[in-house]
């Protein structure tokens, strides 16, 4: 695990989207895998501007998210289709038909579990960008959720449903449920690139960086993963026991 310690959230955003858009340059069939939530808004925004500057090509890039709100659809404005659209895709040249999200309409975990089938006929996933929940999950993959699952349908914990309450008018609206890549389709993907920003995350970057490898912290199943890169910032490094 490579661990590149920044100043702030704008640097991580900086030399994250730099790691990117190095990946785009090098295969402009690159196929990411892609994040939502507070961390990757900077990374977002320098990857725009960038592609605008550089004139980056995204047309035959295919991205795959890893999460969505279970009962949201395109429609809503808290779903992470509306997030990602209005974060980065209407902001590039990426085609709609080459963004993937798992559909919030999904009832079943045998139709979830597509959402891997499609990932792996697009060749996999090249590059996987994630956030660090507080408690330590990646993707919505909460403490206890096996190493070997696959996208399904997942319940939120208090602690995820308080922490996304700041995106919903009142608590009562977040979605207890979301679908949702599992551990084993994280890690399905070539490399990784985790971000983590702000004193909330530093408990839960310790564990990510020091182990022990255990269910309790999800996101140490990385620590098995042999391409990880994550960018902290110096609070989310400033764990003390
Ligand atoms: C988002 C996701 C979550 C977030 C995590 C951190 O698609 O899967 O794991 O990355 O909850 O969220 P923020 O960045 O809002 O602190």
């Amino acid at each position: 695990m490579k661990v590149i310690v920044v100043k702030n959230a704008q640097e991580a955003g900086k030399v994250g989207a730099e790691i990117i858009l190095n990946l785009v340059k090098e295969n402009s069939k690159t196929v990411l895998g892609l994040a939502t939530g507070s961390t990757p808004i900077p990374l977002y925004k320098e990857i725009i501007s960038r592609t605008n500057s550089e004139k980056i090509d995204w047309s035959n890039v295919t991205t795959f998210n890893l999460d969505e709100y279970k009962g949201l659809t395109e429609k809503d404005d808290q779903s992470y289709v509306y997030f990602m659209r209005k974060q980065l895709f209407n902001h590039i040249n990426i085609e709609k038909e080459n963004t993937h999200l798992p559909s919030g309409l999904i009832n079943s975990n045998h139709e979830a579990v597509k959402y891997d089938e499609k990932i792996k006929n697009h060749g996999g996933i090249d590059l996987q960008l994630l956030g660090l929940g507080i408690n330590g999950h990646v993707g919505f993959n909460e403490p206890g959720t096996p190493f070997n699952s696959l996208t399904s349908i997942v319940n939120l914990t208090e602690s995820t449903i308080e922490a996304n309450a700041r995106f919903f008018e009142k608590k009562s609206d977040v979605p207890t449920q979301a679908i949702s890549m599992g551990l084993q389709s994280i890690m399905n993907a070539k490399k990784i690139l985790l971000v983590a920003t702000g004193k909330n995350k530093a408990e839960a970057v310790h564990y990510l960086i020091n182990g022990p490898i255990s269910e309790e912290w999800p996101c140490t199943v990385l620590l098995n993963h042999k391409d990880v890169t994550v960018i902290v910032d110096e609070e989310a490094n400033s764990y003390k026991k």
